[in-house]
């Protein structure tokens, strides 16, 4: 297995089917979504930026609480839906891997990076990027993969940190990075952050009639996401 996922656009060829999962489907719309926003807080007024955007939806629901939102997504396929869905915020196609050249320091009062670190092979130079735009006083809100759920699926040393290559259920192939809780935590605090809530959510109500199945599962096993809200450590 290779020993990083690259530069690869992966969600490309799928994004309309993403945008089409993602849009009303449990784990985004009835877990992931809830809880990350709920880590945001109120964003009236606020800037975000929305690291891997995806195709827009969390941009629609926070301009629809008040926020300003800068996204961008390495997937240009995924940057066309989120400028379709939201016109009123601004994206691009962008690499995280790469500086944030147009973004001053302390420029952005929250960054949103929902469910793809797992993507990216230098995570803190990534992190620490994001840690430069944020203002003091700003905030991080992270989602991954619970790590206990990838070591369920995939087995091996729940420690190794290591590239896998997956097809889900709907035949997307992607690599991704499976990782220990405690690397994600070690890379926030490398990159300049304090982790100020670790959350395992739980569906929401809503979840119980659109999939009872995994509604009962989420709410029993660590298997789903996990979120995070991380502070610029101001000693650094
Ligand atoms: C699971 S989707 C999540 C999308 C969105 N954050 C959401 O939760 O609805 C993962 C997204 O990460 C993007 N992505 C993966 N690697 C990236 C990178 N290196 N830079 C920017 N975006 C990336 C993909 O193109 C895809 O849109």
């Amino acid at each position: 297995m290779a020993e990083a996922v690259g530069p690869d656009p992966q969600y490309d060829v799928f994004a309309d089917e993403f945008l089409d999962h993602a849009r009303d489907g449990l784990y985004n719309a009835h877990y992931d979504r809830p809880a990350c926003l709920e880590l945001l807080g109120d964003v009236a007024g606020l800037s975000v930026l929305d690291v891997a955007c995806g195709p827009g939806l969390y941009a629609e629901e926070l301009v629809a609480r008040g926020a300003q939102v800068r996204g961008l997504d390495i997937s240009p396929r995924m940057v066309e839906l989120a400028r379709e869905r939201v016109p009123d915020a601004e994206f691009c196609v962008h690499d995280i891997a790469k500086r944030l050249d147009w973004l001053p320091d302390d420029s952005v009062d929250l960054v949103l990076f929902a469910l793809a670190i797992e993507y990216v092979d230098d995570r803190i130079s990534a992190l620490r990027e994001l840690r430069r735009v944020l203002r003091p006083g700003g905030a991080l809100v992270l989602s991954r993969q619970h790590p206990t759920g990838d070591w369920i699926r995939q087995g091996g040393n729940y420690f190794d940190v290591r590239v896998i290559e997956e097809v889900w259920s709907r035949g997307w192939r992607l690599r991704y990075w499976l990782a220990p809780l405690e690397h994600t935590c070690e890379e926030l605090r490398e990159a300049g952050f304090l982790i100020e809530r670790l959350v395992e959510p739980r569906p929401t109500a809503q979840a119980a009639g659109i999939d009872l199945q995994t509604y009962e599962k989420l709410s029993r096993e660590p298997t789903g996401f996990i979120a995070i809200r991380a502070l610029p450590d101001p000693r650094r």
